[in-house]
């Protein structure tokens, strides 16, 4: 017998013990998906900021749940040119097309990973805000791939909790983000077998373990002056 099969604890991986996800859909179909719930969170956490011309990329509902009558413009942004209902068309790490300081705040979730050049995109996203203006990010830290959107734009990062804070303190100055790691080994789990929040208790998914986070929020304001 070897050292390590003396030493070995048993663990009961149970319905765990399968190389395919458990559900499949993000969670969706099953309940709230897991990630969603904290991004959904963090928005209504920072709601005083989703007012006047507030961009978001591809749909428009969380800047009018969360926005409600504060927003006055409600631009969508998309890469692909046939996207039903954009209002502009860029691709955020070549700018050309949009302007100059012209939004009081852009939602901007799960989209940098798909983005090769970030510290493009963060430029265009201070430009395009105006003085004042705040952007609210979400990124994925622990997370599968989704195949639909890398087939499409490309799959190309996961995030850390310094990576953030390095990549916008790199334009919007330094410490000026206030970034946050969400989640635990436990979360993390059912997150990559596609479960859903009604699967955990709220104490399990509420618990912020640093060294797993599957989603990583930032709130940075654009300089006044
Ligand atoms: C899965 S959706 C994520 C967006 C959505 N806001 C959300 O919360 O899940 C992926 C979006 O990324 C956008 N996207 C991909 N590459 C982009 C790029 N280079 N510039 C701007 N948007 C991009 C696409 O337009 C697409 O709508």
């Amino acid at each position: 017998m070897s050292p390590t099969q003396t030493t070995r604890l048993p663990v009961d991986l149970g319905e765990l013990r399968c190389l395919s996800p458990i559900h499949g859909g993000f969670g969706g179909g099953r309940g709230r998906p897991i990630d969603r719930d904290y991004i959904e969170s963090f928005l209504a956490r920072h709601a005083a900021d989703v007012q006047g011309r507030v961009l978001k990329v591809a749909a428009s509902d969380y800047t009018h749940r969360f926005g409600g009558n504060r927003v006055h413009a409600a631009p969508l942004l998309h890469v692909d040119p046939a996207h039903p209902g954009a209002t502009w068309t860029a691709d955020l790490a070549d700018d050309a097309a949009l302007p100059t300081s012209h939004f009081d705040a852009f939602i901007c979730t799960q989209t940098l990973r798909y983005i090769f050049d970030l510290p493009r995109a963060v430029a265009t996203v201070h430009r395009i805000l105006e003085p004042g203006g705040v952007l609210l990010l979400t990124v994925p830290g622990i997370s599968q791939i989704n195949p639909y959107d890398r087939a499409r734009w490309g799959e190309h990062w996961r995030f850390t909790p310094q990576s953030v804070q390095r990549l916008l303190g790199g334009t919007f100055g330094e410490g000026a983000a206030e970034v946050l790691a969400h989640f635990n080994v436990l979360a993390d789990i059912g997150f990559l077998h596609e479960l859903a929040c009604e699967d955990l208790d709220v104490a399990e998914l509420d618990h912020t373990d640093d060294r797993y986070p599957m989603l990583i929020t930032a709130r940075v304001q654009k300089s006044a002056d």
